[in-house]
């Protein structure tokens, strides 16, 4: 399948790279990309190989510096409400996407992009990684998700100030409010992000499917039924091949060779 604004790469171990890929206007996600994006989510999600997909973005300077102000600029009420509502459906896709997805971000991640990093499980960041949803100085709102994202990532009073200043908020920073997972210098970020997604795909890979789902899923439940979704998903790695193997290997005291089964 080929694309236009994006490029996807099987990298090797059923890790996939996908590169938001218009540097020129840093990246910024019109509905082109947006429909591509979904895709080639689509697209990992039916390898039952995979086992990891980091996001990044083109070039030096940007991961996603936003929705595509320009493309944005005319639209009606209606139109702009449809444009929310697929990037709305595209975030969702990766967010329960059934392996760990990781945003490298390498520069700007602003509006629609810091909304497509905190869709991810989880975002790694370069040092020259700048933050912010800086919507209400153009005018409008989050659209892509980041009222509610951010606030279950950084708590709301934080979200709050971030959203209504629409100020930008640089790596480090984003580490201590707990938006990013790590810092890493920029020239490093890729390798520790492929070294990351090897780390995860040297694992169980049912059991990295079923530990996404139960953390994904819980979230959103009380306690008690979040605990037994988990008890659920527990006993059923007990019907996999790959907990005896990964037991035995540990009993022998050797490498385990998982089947994905
Ligand atoms: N949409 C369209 N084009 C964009 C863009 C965007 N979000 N961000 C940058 N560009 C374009 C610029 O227009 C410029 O194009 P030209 O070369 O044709 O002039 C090119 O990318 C390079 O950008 P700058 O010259 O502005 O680069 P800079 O280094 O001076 O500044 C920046 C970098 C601070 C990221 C600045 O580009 C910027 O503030 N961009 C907009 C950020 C923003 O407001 N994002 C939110 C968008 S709205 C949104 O995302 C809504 C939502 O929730 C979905």
């Amino acid at each position: 399948m080929s694309y236009q604004n994006i490029v996807l790469e099987p990298i090797r171990n059923g890790v996939y790279l996908l590169t938001i890929n218009r540097p020129k206007v840093l990246n910024a996600l019109n509905a082109e990309t947006l429909s591509e994006l979904g895709m080639a989510v689509a697209n990992v999600g039916k390898d039952s190989s995979a086992r990891v997909l980091l996001i990044t973005g083109a070039g030096e300077k940007a991961f996603v510096a936003g929705a595509d102000i320009k493309a944005m600029q005319q639209l009606n009420p209606i139109q702009a409400r449809a444009l929310s509502r697929q990037a709305l459906g595209a975030f969702r896709a990766l967010e329960v996407l059934p392996v760990p997805t990781i945003a490298v971000v390498n520069g700007f991640a602003l509006g629609g992009g810091c909304e497509l990093a905190m869709s991810c499980d989880w975002i790694l960041a370069g040092e020259n990684a700048v933050f912010g949803q800086p919507e209400v100085g153009l005018g409008i709102i989050p659209g892509f998700g980041g009222t509610q994202r951010l606030s279950r990532l950084v708590g709301r009073a934080m979200a709050m100030e971030l959203i209504v200043t629409g100020r930008h908020v640089a790596a480090e920073q984003a580490r201590k409010i707990g938006l990013v997972n790590h810092v890493y210098p920029a020239a490093s970020l890729m390798e520790e992000a492929l070294s990351m997604a090897h780390l995860i795909a040297s694992k169980g890979p049912v059991a990295v499917r079923l530990a996404k789902e139960v953390v994904q899923r819980g979230q959103d439940l009380d306690l008690d039924n979040a605990c037994a979704l988990e008890s659920q998903a527990f006993g059923l790695c007990f019907g996999t091949t790959d907990q005896g193997e990964g037991m035995v290997a540990f009993l022998e005291k050797r490498q385990p060779e998982f089947m994905n089964q």
